[in-house]
C-alpha cells in the first residue's frame, strides 16, 4: 500500500463520532442514518424501503460438519480463466465429477444441484461456442482480435444474462454499505454498488437462487468515516470488515458453505486489497473485484477480477466520449501529472521537454486542454502512480487514443476477455528510454487497426446509468461470473 496515499484519507470531527457507532449500527441494524446521497439516484432509497433482511431458510444442516473444509474444486491451472485456450479446451471442473443431473431424485435439499446444474450446462454450452457459428445479437456481436476468444466470450455473456443470479447482502446501513461514490477517481464503487442493487436482471432476492453472494461495502466510504484520518490505524476498517462478515455468516449458511469463495466483494479504493485481508478467507478464497490488481500485493487473476478505475467528474461519461481520427492527431505521445509513484519520475526524467514529439509534463501549460491533448494524441501514455492502476487508461480509450501502460505487476480490466496487446502498448519500466523507439516502429497500418480497435472496446469502459449491455457494469458481472464457472460447490448429504 502506498503510504504516500494516506492523504487521501479525509473524515471530519463529527464523523469520528460515528465510527464508534459503525459496528453498533450493523449490527442491531436499528439506528438508522441518512448519508448524504452522493449519487444523483433519488429513487434508490425508495427502493430499498420495504427491502428488510430476510431471514434466510437453512437450506443445509450443518451440524453434522461443524468446521466445514473448504470443499469448492478450484482448478488447479493458474490461466484457466483465461477465455483463450485453458477454459475452453481443457475442462477447469472436471466433468466426469458433476453430479449427475438426473439422480437427485428424492434429496430433501436439492437446491444447490439446481444451481450447480446450471452452471453444468453452462460450461458446456461455452465450451460448444468455440466451435460454433457466431451467435446473433440485436445490440452487438464481440469479433475481432481484441477478444482471446470472441464467441466463447459472447456465448458465456449470453448464458450470464440467461441464468445468472447475484445475492446481496441486506445487513449494514449506508454510508458505508449500499453506497458509495460515483463522481472522482473511484466512481465505480458507487457505480456499482447502486447498479447491482437496483438491478432486477441478476439480483435475487431469493438467496438460494444465487449463484454469488455480494458484500455491498465501500472501501472509500469506510475510509471517509471509519478511519481515523491520518492515524495510519488500519483497526476500525478491519472491524467493521470482521464484524460484518462474523453477521453474515452467523445469520446465513452461505458464508460457511465455502469459506466465502462464491462470494465476492469490490474496491476501487488503494487500500481495497488491505481492506480483504481483514478477513483471511475473504483475502484466499473470495473473488476480489479490485481496481488495483497488483500481483506482488496478492492478486490472483484466476480467482480476482481486474477493473477499471473511472474518473468520473461530473458523475457522466457525457462530452468525454469521442475523439478524432488518427490521421488528425499530431502529437506522438502524451502525459501530463504527478510525480506519484515509482515509475513517473523515470518518465518525466527521460522525456519532459525532451523531444517534440513526445510530450510529457507534470503541470500542463495553462491555456492548454487536458482532453483537448489525449484527443489530439496517438498514444496516451499511462504510467501507474501510486497504485498500478490508472485513470489515464479509460480517459485514452474513451478520447480514442490508444493507451500505453507503463506499469509492473498489473493485471489490466477484463484481461480474462480482453487482448490488450490488440489495442494497447505494454511497456516494462526498463523500456522507457527506448519509448520513442518502440512506438515509432509501430507502422500507420498497424496504429490505425490498433486505435480502431480501442473504438469497438470502447463500450466494455463506458458507465451507463442505468446500465446498457456489454458495458462496464456488465463487465464486471461477467468476471465474476467466469470466476463463479470455474469451481462448483459440492453437495453435503
Ligand atoms: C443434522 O445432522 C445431525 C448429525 O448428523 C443429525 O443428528 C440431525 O438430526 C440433523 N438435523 C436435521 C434437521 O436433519
Ligand atoms: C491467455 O492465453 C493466451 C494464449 O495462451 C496468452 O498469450 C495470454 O497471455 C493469456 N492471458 C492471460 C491474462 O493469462
Ligand atoms: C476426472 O475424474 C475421474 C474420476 O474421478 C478421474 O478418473 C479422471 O482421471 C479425472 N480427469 C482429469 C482430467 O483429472
Ligand atoms: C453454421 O452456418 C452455416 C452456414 O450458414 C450452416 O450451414 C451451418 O449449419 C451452421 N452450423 C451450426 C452448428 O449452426
Ligand atoms: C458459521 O461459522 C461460524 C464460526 O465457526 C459460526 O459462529 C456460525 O454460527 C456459523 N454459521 C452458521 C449459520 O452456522
Ligand atoms: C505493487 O505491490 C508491491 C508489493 O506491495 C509494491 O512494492 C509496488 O509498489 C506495488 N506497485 C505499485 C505501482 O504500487
Amino acid at each position: 500500500m502506498g503510504s504516500s496515499r494516506w492523504w487521501r484519507a479525509k473524515a471530519s470531527p463529527s464523523m469520528k463520532l460515528l465510527l464508534s457507532m459503525l459496528p453498533l449500527v450493523l449490527i442491531a441494524g436499528l439506528v438508522s442514518f441518512k448519508a448524504p446521497s452522493l449519487c444523483n439516484w433519488d429513487f434508490i432509497a425508495k427502493q430499498r424501503e420495504g427491502d428488510h433482511a430476510m431471514v434466510a431458510d437453512i437450506a443445509f444442516n450443518y451440524s453434522s460438519s461443524p468446521s466445514p473444509p473448504l470443499h469448492v474444486h478450484q482448478s488447479k491451472e493458474a490461466e484457466v480463466l483465461n477465455v483463450t485456450k485453458p477454459w475452453f479446451n481443457a475442462a477447469p471442473v472436471n466433468e466426469s465429477d458433476e453430479p449427475p443431473l438426473r439422480q437427485k431424485q428424492k434429496r430433501k435439499f436439492n437446491i444447490l444441484d439446481r444451481t450447480e446444474a446450471i452452471l453444468v450446462q453452462a460450461r458446456a454450452a461455452i465450451r460448444e461456442a468455440r466451435k460454433g457459428n457466431q451467435t446473433q445479437d440485436p445490440d452487438y456481436v464481440p469479433v475481432g482480435p481484441m477478444y482471446w476468444n470472441a464467441k466463447a466470450f459472447h456465448r458465456s455473456y449470453l448464458e450470464m444474462e440467461r441464468q445468472f443470479k447475484v445475492f446481496v447482502y441486506k445487513e449494514g446501513e449506508p454510508p458505508v454499505f449500499h453506497n458509495g461514490p460515483c463522481k472522482s477517481i473511484y466512481s465505480m464503487e458507487g457505480n456499482f454498488i447502486h447498479a447491482i442493487e437496483m438491478n432486477d436482471q441478476f439480483r435475487t432476492k431469493d438467496p438460494k437462487k444465487a449463484q454469488v453472494f455480494f458484500l455491498p461495502f465501500s472501501v472509500v466510504m469506510m475510509v471517509r468515516f471509519v478511519y481515523e484520518r491520518d492515524s495510519r490505524d488500519f483497526g476500525p476498517i478491519r472491524k467493521t470488515v470482521t464484524d460484518y462478515v462474523n453477521v453474515i455468516a452467523a445469520k446465513y449458511p452461505y458464508w460457511n458453505r465455502t469459506l466465502g469463495a462464491d462470494h465476492f466483494m469490490l474496491a476501487c479504493h488503494d487500500w481495497g486489497p488491505e481492506t480483504s485481508f481483514s478477513v483471511p478467507n475473504l483475502y484466499k478464497n473470495s473473488i476480489r473485484v479490485l481496481c488495483n490488481a497488483n500481483t506482488s500485493e496478492g492478486f490472483n487473476p484466476a480467482k480476482d477480477v481486474s477493473f477499471p478505475e473511472i474518473n468520473l467528474q461530473t458523475g457522466s461519461i457525457n462530452g468525454f466520449v469521442g475523439g478524432p481520427s488518427a490521421s488528425r492527431r499530431r502529437v506522438l505521445a502524451f502525459f501530463a501529472g504527478g510525480l506519484h509513484g515509482p515509475i513517473r519520475p523515470a518518465l518525466l526524467e527521460h522525456w519532459e521537454n525532451k523531444d517534440e514529439d513526445i510530450e510529457v509534463h507534470k503541470y500542463l501549460p495553462k491555456g492548454v486542454s487536458y482532453y483537448g491533448m489525449l484527443r489530439n494524441s496517438k498514444f496516451c501514455l499511462c504510467p501507474s502512480g501510486y497504485e498500478v492502476a490508472s485513470p489515464r487508461v479509460v480517459e485514452a480509450i474513451y478520447t480514442g487514443c490508444v493507451p500505453v501502460l507503463i506499469s509492473e505487476h498489473y493485471v489490466p480490466p477484463f484481461s480474462d476477455v480482453l487482448n490488450w496487446k490488440s489495442f494497447s502498448v505494454e511497456l516494462s519500466v526498463k523500456d522507457i528510454p527506448r519509448l520513442k523507439q518502440i512506438l515509432m516502429s509501430i507502422s500507420p497500418r498497424q496504429y490505425i487497426r490498433m486505435q480502431r480497435r480501442v473504438g469497438q472496446i470502447r463500450r466494455h469502459f463506458e458507465v451507463h446509468s442505468p446500465p446498457k449491455r456489454f458495458d462496464v457494469f456488465h463487465m464486471i458481472l461477467h468476471s465474476v461470473w467466469l470466476r463463479r464457472l470455474n469451481f462448483r460447490i459440492p453437495h453435503h448429504q
